[in-house]
């Protein structure tokens, strides 16, 4: 794939749905009591996976993503082939908390980027739950084996910020025995609980802490937003060009998802949103246009709300005034690839100075992005944030295996055309 310098960015674009909630939509209603009927589910490879596990559960769907019908089962099925999880860290992640507590036999496996990505974090706390899973390299990676039980309501307290495994033990909880707490050491993206508080569960949120008891749910009726970590690219683009202004609408606005556009009013960017619905998720609109943006560091309570956009404060951090620092970012060497080490490769290859940390990058801008060719390692996030670079490029980019945006933005292509013309 080719992308060239682009001479003008404009437009208003929808962008896909949320990938996190539809993954959630999915697995969350799948075990309430009555049907639920879904808006707007994202159809990509990643969802998909978790869509197959499901049914494969004897979940029962009916329609299409557009307007799917969940109709649970009434007792889950034990499937007599492993489970396959693909590319999908979340899938594995949440549908592990899940099995764990449903009486019968599992196996889950994934692609080879998924089967090296660490899953002790989420193994770890479910034993101490009375979980019954024995994984490959002493539980650290996929493939997994569940055997399903009651599990008791524990305390856990997390070592690093993540949803995924959060949410994993919020849905152990739901069927355990007794109260089950999760506290992070800072907060993660909530759509867990706030779409389980929407079902009726009994949940409360004190600050960075979790409670829940176990609980039935509800069938409900929910639309999912557009996603805002789709939508970054475009507001990244509009405020790294020259001659750009974009509109997005209908896109989530979620307080721990958009950490992005916090560091981007430090930055002195043009970029203005407005919530327009505020329950279950806040979802509005935003704009965004050519900018100068100043150099800014990026530590701390904000990573986990802008963990999945940092690679495009990397590549904003190349072309802004002064110095951008951003630290306490490890776990994205945890990610789809070493995003670090990606990121930095690339951004060398495009000729960017940048110093690679331990958990995290030093930049000096303003530089050039000269442009040249580079590898996504398959990891989407990879793909897309090079494709930005290759439209504010001096010569252009040429990506080897773009294919991966089929992982959360299966048009993603199509609408860099459509702004860039
Ligand atoms: C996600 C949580 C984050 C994020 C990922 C999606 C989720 O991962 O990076 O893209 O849907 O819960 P971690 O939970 O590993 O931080």
């Amino acid at each position: 794939m080719n992308i060239s310098p682009a001479k003008r960015v404009r437009g208003t674009l929808h962008v896909p749905p949320d990938k996190s909630i539809t993954h959630r939509a999915l697995i969350l209603s799948s075990f309430a009591t009555g049907k639920t009927t879904l808006y707007n589910l994202l159809e990509c490879n990643d969802t998909l996976r978790t869509f197959e596990i499901l049914k494969r559960l004897s979940v029962r769907f009916k329609g299409d993503f557009e307007r799917l019908e969940v109709i649970p089962p009434e007792e889950f099925s034990t499937p007599v082939n492993p489970l396959f999880c693909g590319n999908s860290g979340t899938t594995a992640r949440i549908v592990m908390g899940l099995l764990s507590s449903i009486r019968g036999f599992y196996i889950l496996y994934g692609d080879e980027s998924l089967s090296r990505r660490p899953m002790r974090r989420v193994v770890k706390p479910l034993k101490r739950m009375g979980g019954i899973i024995m994984g490959r390299n002493s539980d650290e990676n996929l493939p997994i084996a569940i055997r399903g039980t009651k599990l008791k309501g524990t305390y856990h307290k997390l070592e690093v910020a993540s949803a995924q495994v959060k949410s994993a033990l919020i849905l152990a909880g739901i069927r355990a025995h007794g109260k089950t707490t999760v506290e992070e050491p800072s907060k993660s993206r909530d759509h867990t609980e706030r779409m389980l508080s929407y079902m009726g569960a009994n949940l409360k949120v004190k600050g960075n802490m979790i409670e829940v008891m176990p609980s039935e749910v509800n069938g409900i009726e929910f639309e999912v937003p557009g996603d805002f970590s789709s939508a970054s690219y475009f507001i990244a683009l509009a405020v790294a060009h020259p001659n750009a202004e974009i509109r997005l609408e209908d896109v989530g606005l979620n307080e721990t998802r958009i950490g992005l556009l916090e560091i981007l009013k430090d930055m002195n960017a043009k970029v203005e949103w407005q919530v327009t619905k505020s329950s279950p998720e806040p979802t509005g609109w935003i704009t965004a246009r050519t900018s100068r943006l100043s150099g800014v560091e990026a530590k701390g309570e904000i990573i986990p709300k802008m963990i999945d956009e940092l690679p495009l404060l990397v590549l904003l951090g190349a072309v802004a005034h002064g110095t951008t620092e951003i630290c306490d970012a490890g776990e994205l060497r945890k990610k789809e690839s070493d995003r670090i080490s990606t990121l930095v490769g690339n951004m060398k290859r495009l000729g960017v100075e940048i110093e690679e940390k331990v958990d995290g990058f030093v930049i000096n801008g303003p530089q050039r992005i000269r442009g040249g060719r580079i590898s996504s390692m398959g990891d989407h996030r990879i793909a897309m944030t090079f494709s930005i670079a290759g439209a504010i490029s001096e010569e252009g980019v040429e990506i080897t295996d773009p294919e991966c945006v089929q992982i959360s933005f299966p048009n993603f292509f199509d609408k860099l055309k459509e702004v860039t013309g």
